[in-house]
C-alpha cells in the first residue's frame, strides 16, 4: 500500500482569549493533540459542533499557520516554513475551499479571469494555453465558457461555488481542504455540488479533507470520518461502519440526530447540559458533563484515543474500559 498523502501527528494550537475589557486571558485549546492520516484519493470527513476546532485543524494541515506542537507531513515531506519558495511549490499542490464563495471571489472581475489567476501567478503555460485551461475547467465544473465572462454577482450561489472549485483545480492540486463548502447553499443545490466534487475526485484522484457539521453531507462523500469535540478527536473510523455503529456517546448522539437517508430517526438521543464552551473546557473527558453514561473517572481522566477493533479508534473510558467489540 502506498504511503498516505497527508500525515498529521499530534498537532495542537492554543489561542489566548480575553473576555471583557478587564477579563483575564483564557486559553482556548482549539486543537489539542490531533493525529490523522489521509490516504491518497480518499476523503476524510471531519465533523463536530461549532468551535470544536475543525477549521483550525484545516488551517494547520495546510500550513496556513504553524501548530504549537506536533507536525504535518505532506507526500512524505514535512510542511515547509510559510512563505519560502519550497512552501509555495508545496502549496500549489493543496487548495482550500470555504463556505462563502462570494467572499472568496472578487466582485469586480469576470470569473474566467479569477480562474486563470493561479495559472498566471505560478506561470503555468502560455497565455493561449491558460485560456484553453480556463475553458476546460469551466466544463469540468459543469459550466460553459459563457459563464466565464460573467461577474460573481450575476451567478447563483451554486454556480459561484463551482467557479471557486474550478479556480482551486487550476494548478492540478492533489489535495483539497473543503471547509463547509456547501453549508451556505440551498439544500437542493448542496447534493449537486457534493456529487460534482465526488466525480471530480474520482477523475482527478484528489485527496480531500472535508469539514462539515452536517453528517448527511459527510456521509455522502467520506471514506473515513473523524469526530471532534472541543479540540480533540473522540472517534475515528471507516465512514459506513462508524455511521452504522457509532461507539462514542457523542457520536451516537450526533448520528441519532441525523438519520441515514430514507430512515426515520428512531429514538433520537438528546444531549443534555450546556453546549461546549471552548474557553472553559471541562477536565477529564470534555464531553462528560453532557454524557448520559459518564462515571466518576470521566471527570478526572482524559481518555486516550484507542483502537477498539477494525480501524476504529475511540476516546471513551466506557468503550475502551469494557471488552472491545471485535477483540473477542
Ligand atoms: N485566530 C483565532 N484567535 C482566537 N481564537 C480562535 C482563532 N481561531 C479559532 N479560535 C477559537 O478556536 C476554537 C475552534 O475554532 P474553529 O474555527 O477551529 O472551530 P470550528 O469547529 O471550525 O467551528 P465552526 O463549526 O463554527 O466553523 C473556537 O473556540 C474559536 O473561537
Ligand atoms: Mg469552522
Amino acid at each position: 500500500m502506498s504511503s498516505p498523502l497527508v500525515e498529521v501527528s499530534a498537532i495542537s494550537r492554543t489561542y489566548a482569549m480575553r473576555s471583557g475589557m478587564f477579563g483575564r486571558a483564557a486559553a482556548v485549546h482549539a486543537v489539542d493533540g490531533v493525529s490523522l492520516t489521509i490516504a491518497r484519493g480518499q476523503t476524510l470527513g471531519l465533523v463536530g459542533e461549532s468551535g470544536s476546532g475543525k477549521s483550525t485543524t484545516g488551517r494547520l494541515v495546510l500550513g496556513l499557520e504553524p501548530p504549537d506542537r506536533g507536525a504535518v507531513r505532506f507526500d512524505g515531506k514535512p510542511m515547509t516554513a510559510l512563505g519560502t519558495t519550497a512552501w509555495r511549490a508545496q502549496r500549489a499542490r493543496m487548495q482550500m475551499i470555504f463556505q462563502d464563495p462570494l467572499g472568496a471571489l472578487d466582485r469586480r472581475l469576470p470569473v474566467a479571469t479569477q480562474i486563470r489567476e493561479p495559472l498566471d501567478i505560478h506561470g503555468i503555460g502560455t497565455p493561449a494555453m491558460r485560456d484553453d485551461r480556463v475553458r476546460e475547467l469551466l466544463r469540468a465544473v459543469e459550466l460553459t465558457p459563457a459563464h466565464g465572462a460573467r461577474y460573481p454577482g450575476a451567478l447563483s450561489g451554486g454556480q459561484r461555488q463551482r467557479i471557486v472549485l474550478a479556480r482551486a483545480l487550476a494548478t492540478k492540486p492533489d489535495f483539497l481542504v473543503c471547509d463547509e463548502p456547501v453549508s451556505a447553499l440551498d439544500v437542493s443545490i448542496q447534493a449537486q455540488v457534493v456529487n460534482l466534487l465526488c466525480d471530480l475526485q474520482a477523475q482527478l484522484s484528489l485527496t480531500l479533507l472535508f469539514i462539515s457539521h452536517d453528517l448527511r453531507v459527510v456521509r455522502q462523500i467520506s471514506n473515513v470520518v473523524a469526530v471532534m469535540y472541543l479540540g480533540r478527536i473522540v472517534e475515528i473510523g471507516s465512514a459506513d461502519d462508524l455511521f452504522a455503529r457509532p461507539e462514542h456517546p457523542y457520536t451516537q448522539a450526533l448520528v441519532s440526530a441525523s438519520p441515514a437517508p430514507g430512515r426515520r430517526s428512531a429514538g433520537r438521543i438528546v444531549l443534555s447540559g450546556d453546549p461546549p464552551n471552548p474557553a472553559a473546557r471541562p477536565a477529564g473527558c470534555a464531553f462528560h458533563p453532557r454524557c448520559p453514561r459518564a462515571i466518576a473517572r470521566c471527570a478526572s481522566e482524559v481518555p486516550a484515543l484507542s483502537a477498539v477493533g477494525g480501524d476504529r479508534q475511540v476516546a471513551c473510558h466506557l468503550v475502551t474500559g469494557a471488552a472491545t467489540r471485535d477483540a473477542a
